[in-house]
């Protein structure tokens, strides 16, 4: 297995260009299930959660290969395959973006209920109920969703749960609304901008959507799809990340591919401790001359503080001057990194759904244990700033969603190298 190992204490300084965003990559290849011709994808990250995807939709009946240039392309069979299995589910919760197109296009679904999940529960009764509203008769067996499913029609539907709206569960319904018969109208919709991109890359296919960005979409369904090309949006999450390492240490890093109305709620954050920001057209530069000030972080759906960066807002924390309480409203267990922070020397009090961290001791670098994507990442920038060696162990989770990222960190001056677990 592979581990990292991170010398701390140096600046980051220099330019990063973030990859394509995993998370809209992921629904946008499910649609493919939905489309006659094939898609051609841009922009999609070489990543583990990306190859299980492959192998999801493959064994849904999509070609799905990777060209020289990088671009994935997408070619749906006329497979009536519709089992998405749970050797296949249980590694990757956004396998359930496949729940959607298979009930409108095949109709007959047979689909495993996730694995469990390190963040907390996540439950898809909002992607049964949206699901259920535009006519599909699903049902629960044996920990599969089934369903055997006539012409889906659209309806209003209010997709708001207990912790807000739901991103793949707005990316499932509006996959499905696409082909149902009539006007759909989802209230609460999600606004992320990864959903407006599945949104656009549906408008490229020929659906009919209104609202895109709002958390009213307006879906009036059409007889059929056809297939299209598109670019992926930059990653925020990633591009977040680097942001917040290049803060962590004083540096001074310029990220390509981060934009300005993804990550607004990040900036006026690092603004708000104290860093300076810029941003230009699909760039933003962070530099941070003085020590960090502590900050209050809430996080909340889009436009919110994103909850994919909490975990490294926290490890920033750690390093900055006084007290800063980190409130999580979408997932309120979403805090495995706060016990592998405080083997280096972090002082975190968790209190329900926040953690109140005292800053400004150093961190010191420690033996620790990936538990989740951002959690890995919140231990790496823990591991820019501590004070000796940092090694991280089961690193696969963080390469669920980040590509490349020991190079991109090294070519910014960090001290970092992948090596095998003996
Ligand atoms: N929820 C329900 N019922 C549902 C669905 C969700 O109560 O049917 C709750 C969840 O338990 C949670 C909240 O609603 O409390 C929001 O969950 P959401 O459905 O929006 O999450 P998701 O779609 O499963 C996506 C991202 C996550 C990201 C969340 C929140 C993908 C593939 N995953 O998950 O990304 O944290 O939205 O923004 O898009 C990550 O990349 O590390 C990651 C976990």
């Amino acid at each position: 297995m592979d581990a990292m190992e991170l010398v701390g204490g140096r600046r980051l300084q220099g330019r990063v260009r973030a990859s394509g965003a995993k998370n809209a990559a992921l629904p946008i290849m499910a649609a493919s299930i939905l489309a006659d011709g094939p898609m051609r994808l841009k922009n999609v990250p070489d990543l583990m959660d990306i190859r299980t995807m492959t192998r999801l939709l493959t064994a849904l009946g999509v070609r799905v290969e990777r060209e020289p240039d990088g671009d994935l392309i997408l070619k749906c069979t006329s497979s009536r395959k519709s089992e998405a299995p749970y050797r296949i589910m249980k590694t990757m919760r956004a396998g359930i973006c496949v729940l959607g197109p298979l009930v409108a296009r095949r109709r007959k679904v047979r689909v495993s209920l996730p694995g469990g999940c390190a963040i907390g529960d996540r439950p898809v009764d909002l992607h049964l109920k949206g699901l259920r509203a535009l006519g599909a008769d699903l049902g629960i067996e044996h920990g599969y969703i089934v369903g055997d499913g006539k012409r889906l029609r659209g309806a209003e539907m209010y997709l708001g749960g207990p912790f807000g709206s739901t991103v793949t569960g707005t990316a499932n319904i509006l996959m499905a609304a696409v082909l149902a018969k009539g006007v759909t109208v989802i209230d609460c919709a999600a606004c992320e901008p990864e959903v407006q991109d599945l949104c656009r890359v549906l408008l490229k296919m020929g659906a009919q959507i209104q609202g895109i960005g709002s958390p009213r979409l307006v879906i009036e369904g059409v007889d059929g799809l056809a297939g299209c090309e598109h670019a992926v949006i930059p990653d925020r999450i990633e591009a977040g990340t680097l942001l917040l390492a290049g803060a962590a240490t004083g540096g001074d890093v310029t990220v390509e591919g981060a934009r300005w109305s993804d990550l607004f709620a990040l900036v006026h954050t690092l603004r708000e401790a104290g860093a300076e920001v810029e941003h230009f057209d699909d760039t933003i530069r962070v530099r941070s001359r003085r020590r960090l000030k502590s900050v209050d972080v809430t996080t909340l759906p889009f436009p919110g503080f994103p909850t994919d960066l909490q975990a490294q807002m926290m490890a920033t924390l750690t390093a900055a001057d006084g007290i800063s309480v980190v409130t999580e409203k979408i997932f309120p267990d979403r805090f495995m990194h706060v016990a592998e922070l405080s083997r280096m020397g972090a002082r975190i009090r968790k209190e329900g759904n926040a953690a109140v961290v005292h800053g400004a001791k150093r961190l010191s670098g420690a033996p620790v244990m990936a538990s989740d994507l951002r959690a890995s990442a919140a231990l790496v920038i823990a591991g820019l700033i501590a004070q000796g060696k940092t090694n991280i162990t089961r690193i696969y989770h963080l390469d669920r969603g980040y590509e490349k990222i020991e190079l991109k960190l090294g070519r910014l001056g960090a001290k970092i190298r992948r090596y095998k677990e003996s």
